[in-house]
């Protein structure tokens, strides 16, 4: 049986009626077409799927979606502002941070929390932190100047 929810997703308010087992990933994929958040395990294993709730990252295919009412959750769709991509889009380019580009919007995600949660110390400190977001193609090295570019 559907349940209602509102959400406030990059700062749009949903009316939705939703199944209560739904998690947040496939709400945005399916329900919503946000499919800038990628399903990569669908078990909290890859970080993929990394959105921010309340300026916090959270894997969203761990999350249901009913409990994110009131919350403002943050998709890689949400970043730019406008027409002007996030700084951490702009350093991701530059410094060749991805090759494939599936785990990109989730590696993003991340970042942006790294430098935000105040984990950006060092470049062994930013491994720490984004060791949860896998990167099959190995642009590990490119994404952690890239985060250093953007939190100096
Ligand atoms: Fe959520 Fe892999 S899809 S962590």
């Amino acid at each position: 049986e559907k349940v209602p929810v509102r959400l406030d997703i990059n700062g749009q308010k949903h009316k939705l009626s939703i199944e209560p087992r739904t998690t947040l990933l496939d709400l945005l994929r399916e329900q919503l077409g946000l499919t800038g958040t990628k399903k990569g395990c669908d078990y909290g294993q890859c970080g993929a799927c990394t959105v921010h709730i309340d300026g916090k990252r959270v894997n969203s295919c761990l999350t249901f979606a009913v409990m994110q009412e009131g919350k403002e959750i943050t998709t890689i769709e949400g970043l730019a502002n406008g027409d002007k991509l996030h700084p951490m889009q702009e350093a991701f380019i530059k410094h060749d941070g991805f090759q494939c580009g599936y785990c990109t919007p989730g590696q993003i995600m991340s970042a942006v929390a790294c430098i935000r949660e105040g984990h950006a110390d060092s470049d062994d400190e930013i491994r720490e932190y984004m060791s949860g977001n896998i990167c099959r193609c190995g642009a590990y090295a490119n994404i952690v100047s890239a985060i250093q570019e953007v939190k100096n």
